[in-house]
């Protein structure tokens, strides 16, 4: 070979290594450079298979209990090189200290992964996943995912499992506080954007984490909305609502997947080979790792798919389920599973390689420290962008639910406010479930967050007038008093934060405690009253509703939640954020959303006394507020919807105008009813959306286009295909109010 070939080759072989690094960088795949490649076959040659269940093997410090305490040695088992990844440790110098073990004290100096539930900011927290759900705003989602990236690596993290993309059709599932709500559509355009957020275009950067989609798969949907309960469906229907945000984080390249602790059709998902192989990497193409939730190969046991733990370990391995969170099955088991030729060789190997693969792609093996850089953590938490930006959060999340006489925003001339209930000024509770590193004593509360909005002429008094979740009445004099000497009642009601989240499912969700008598005690005084409402999952406040009140949904703010729900009150932000899931008027409604079929015998309202039709007798079919409701402080017209079809696809165009007094956003939401198919159609299906600026007086003009694909649904052999015929193409403010044309397209 003559030197200029030489070149040439060596030229085409460093393009060739750029293009694998690059693809490999944030696609989740197995797009790992030829020299990675042969450092992780070379330690794969070298690794004892002790070495190998430990490159498998999850624990957690002590430092944050996040699931039923076992105690493990683990600093112990890090330095015999039997921990692959640690979470609920965070801090330069802890992460370090762990860091310089795995690296100066084992054999293989394999670097560790940190992991933790970064699931809704890091040190500044947002609000929670359901209430950011809530804005529509895609763009602000994904940063604040990425604000959430840059603190957690920051303080030496570089794994989060996140984002939790379980479709959720059940408010009594405390749960639903984590996730996108009941939409699947939208579930995974937000589950995609959680995705990018945290990993951005390249998760070796230093400041990006590796996200982990989770519960796998279906956890959303437990029987009775009880935390961890069974989970059982048609495949139908599990493909059609419950697998697609699950499938879009896959295609926005996440790095890892986190298994579910519910069984589906009798199959615990830690052992469901289907699940974890065929479909996850065989079908969609996911190239990382599979990690258990916390001690589910151990549960299997009281699943009752196995007899005891060994084997439950060996079926999860085989199932495609590559390592375990703080079970120490792996540890404890795979060795001796391995020499009964119960697993084999290339099944560990598979995995170690594909964990191995996230170090690398992390940028672990060139540098362990990566994340461990003092400066960073000083001066890149919490700044005054980040916090800025968070108060943005609040507000855009934010849904308007009611606003009769126009109670809000606050008037200026009001000259006294008093602010009453729970919620009020209880710092505590912001930061609403999974907290991560956030510090609540950095919150800022409803009443700090109007005394810093007002001038000093403006008296603010504040009364708790009774707890959350108990009867004590003894509060309500001193609240009356304060009501009656103000001009202008804001009520903080709600759930407290710990009363959604795991393992915090509610048979009742109205207001818990004496909270409905303290609302209605104070509206008696007939001031002007706006309800201030905190939690984490829809509530039935059919009774609150009844009152003559403003409610302003404001979900679970975070650090900054008593700024953006004042800027909201106070007309300084439009409310624009919808609901994306359904409030029921009483829980037996449940489970209720908007995607739901005709049914043979439809309930007509132009026929309420019919009787064979399906129906409640003492409750109206419709929910209390629909999917996709949120008001504005001015109005919105819908008007001129033309639909055409050209090219095989449907486009739309609608006029919205802004018929108020002030400028405002809308999302504007497209649903489309398939009128006949093979399989029956639901009534309604989100199929796009727009979220626009329109300023009072103004008109805008919008257009959507369908395809074929966007209309195609699954079939009995799961293959998901298009059916032509007539649609209903509904646009509007929410999931109810909408005007239609029908189309046809063949
Ligand atoms: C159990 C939860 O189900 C999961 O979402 C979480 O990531 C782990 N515990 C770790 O804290």
């Amino acid at each position: 070979m003559t030197i200029g070939n030489k070149f040439k080759l060596a030229a085409i072989l460093n393009i060739i290594l750029f293009a694998a690094t690059v693809y490999g960088q944030n696609t989740g795949d197995k797009g790992i450079n030829p020299v990675d490649k042969t450092r992780i076959d070379n330690l794969l040659k070298t690794m004892t298979i002790e070495e190998k269940a430990g490159q498998l093997t999850l624990f957690m410090s002590g430092w944050d209990v996040t699931g039923p305490k076992l105690d493990n040695n683990y600093k112990g088992l890090i330095k015999e090189g039997k921990v692959g990844a640690l979470f609920n440790v965070y801090t330069v110098d802890y992460v370090r200290e762990l860091q310089k073990m795995a690296m100066e004290e084992t054999r293989l100096k394999i670097p560790l992964i940190f992991g933790y539930d970064v699931i809704h900011g890091h040190r500044t927290i947002f609000p929670i996943p359901l209430g950011q759900a809530c804005s529509w705003d895609m763009a602000a989602i994904e940063q604040s995912e990425r604000i959430a990236a840059q603190e957690a690596t920051a303080e030496g993290l570089n794994w989060t499992f996140a984002p939790m993309v379980d479709v959720a059709r059940d408010p009594r599932w405390g749960r639903v506080a984590e996730g996108a709500g009941e939409d699947t559509w939208l579930g995974s355009e937000i589950a995609a954007a959680r995705v990018r957020g945290f990993q951005g275009k390249d998760y070796k950067a230093g400041n990006t984490l590796m996200a982990c989609a989770k519960h796998f798969a279906a956890y959303g949907a437990p029987q009775g909305g009880r935390d961890y309960g069974t989970v059982d469906m048609s495949q139908l229907s599990l493909y059609e609502w419950y697998l697609p945000p699950y499938k879009a984080c896959v295609d926005a390249g996440v790095g890892s997947f986190m298994t579910s602790f519910n069984e589906i059709a009798g199959v615990p998902s830690t052992a469901n080979k289907w699940l974890m192989t065929d479909l996850l990497r065989k079908d969609w193409g996911f190239g990382g790792f599979v990690v258990t939730d916390y001690t589910s190969i151990n549960e299997m046991v009281n699943h009752g798919n196995t007899e005891n733990t060994k084997d439950a370990a060996r079926q999860a391995i085989n199932a495609g389920v590559d390592m375990d969170m703080q079970g120490s099955t792996y540890l404890d088991f795979l060795p001796e599973l391995m020499k009964e030729k119960k697993v084999s060789m290339a099944t560990i190997d598979n995995a170690v390689r594909l964990v191995l693969e996230a170090k690398v792609k992390l940028g672990l093996f060139e540098d362990p420290y990566r994340y461990c850089n003092k400066t960073r953590q000083e001066q890149e938490v919490m700044t005054p962008d980040q916090l800025a930006f968070a108060r943005k959060m609040v507000a855009v999340s934010c849904v308007l639910l009611k606003n009769p006489k126009q109670v809000l925003p606050i008037p200026e001339n009001v000259k006294s406010i008093a602010v009453i209930g729970p919620l009020g000024d209880s710092k505590k509770d912001m930061l609403g479930n999974w907290t991560a590193a956030g510090e609540w004593e950095k919150c800022v509360t409803l009443v700090e967050g109007i005394r810093s909005m007002v001038n000093d002429n403006v008296e603010v008094y504040y009364e708790k007038g009774c707890n959350t979740n108990d009867l004590d009445r003894s509060g309500f004099d001193a609240a009356q008093k304060i009501a009656d000497k103000a001009d202008f009642v804001i009520l903080a009601l709600g759930e407290n934060g710990w009363m959604s989240g795991e393992a915090a499912s509610r048979t009742r969700i109205d207001l818990p405690g004496v909270q409905n008598e303290l609302a209605e005690l104070i509206v008696k005084l007939g001031k002007p009253v706006a309800v201030a409402l905190f939690n984490g999952r829809p509530l039935a406040i059919t009774r609150l509703n009844n009152l003559p009140v403003a409610i302003l949904e404001t979900w679970f703010g975070g650090t900054q939640a008593g700024n953006g729900i004042a800027d909201v009150l106070f007309g300084v932000v439009n409310p624009a954020g919808k609901l994306t899931m359904t409030f029921p008027r009483n829980e037996g409604q449940i489970p209720i959303f908007y995607n739901g079929k005709n049914t043979g015998r439809p309930y007509n309202p132009a026929d309420s006394g019919a009787k064979y039709v399906s129906r409640y007798l003492d409750c109206s079919n419709d929910p209390l507020f629909p999917f996709g409701f949120g008001l504005s402080y001015t109005t919105f017209a819908y008007s001129n919807l033309v639909t055409n079809v050209n090219g095989g696809k449907i486009n739309v165009t609608v006029q919205v105008a802004n018929s108020g007094n002030r400028d405002g956003e809308e999302v504007v939401q497209l649903y489309v009813r398939d009128k006949v198919g093979t399989i029956t159609r639901p009534l309604k299906e989100l199929k796009g959306f727009q979220k626009v600026l329109i300023r009072k007086g103004e008109t805008k003009s919008l257009n959507f286009t369908l395809t074929k694909e966007d209309l195609a649904f699954y079939h009995p052999d799961l293959k998901k295909f298009f059916e032509p015929g007539e649609f209903i193409i509904y646009i509007g403010t929410n999931s109810q109010e909408t005007i239609s044309k029908s189309v046809v397209l063949n």
